[in-house]
């Protein structure tokens, strides 16, 4: 942020520095070139950073997802969570339920990305037959809690089109 304000006075100073140039006429100095504004799409009017955000989302997967400590959905869940997974309601409570009720299966987190107030998880788990499936996880987080979730779910299969892992 310093950086960016930095920038902008430069650039204010610099534009503002006319100069005369040889043959009569005055031009404006090029500033610096200045990044652009912070993540201007952002709806978290807390403006946590990525990296905030993506700590607080893998924490949350773990506690939840590896450890089974579901006291982290009241600590990360927004009460009033906005869920596009089609099974699962608005809110806590019905993931809650969900989460509470459904058997252990492992979930192991590849590649961690997090952009603003986004943050992406690509996960190899099962379903509940066990079936090895592959997930992006996508969370959006306000003000340090988890507001929104959409989910991608795709079957991991072993007749492959070509040599390599899903993963
Ligand atoms: C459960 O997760 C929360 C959030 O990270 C943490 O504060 C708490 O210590 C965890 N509880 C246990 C028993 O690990």
């Amino acid at each position: 942020m310093k950086n960016v304000i930095f920038c902008v006075m430069m650039g204010v100073i610099a534009t503002s520095a006319l100069y005369a140039v040889p043959g009569g006429s005055v031009v404006a100095k090029p500033g610096p070139a200045c990044p652009p504004p912070a993540c201007p799409e952002s709806k978290d009017k807390c403006k946590l950073s990525a990296q905030e955000n993506k700590k607080l989302v893998l924490d949350f997967y773990n506690q939840v997802f590896v450890k089974r400590n579901f006291s982290a959905v009241d600590i990360y869940y927004d009460p009033n969570i906005i869920q596009h997974n089609p099974y699962i309601g608005d809110g806590k409570k019905p993931f809650l339920d969900f989460i509470t009720t459904s058997k252990p299966v492992p979930a192991e987190i590849f590649r961690p990305v997090a952009e603003c107030d986004l943050v992406y998880l690509h996960v190899k788990t099962e379903d509940e037959n066990n079936k090895p499936q592959a997930v992006v996880d996508i969370f959006r987080v306000e003000c340090g809690k988890i507001a929104e979730h959409w989910d991608v779910i795709q079957d991991i299969v072993t007749n492959a089109g070509n040599p390599r892992p899903m993963f």
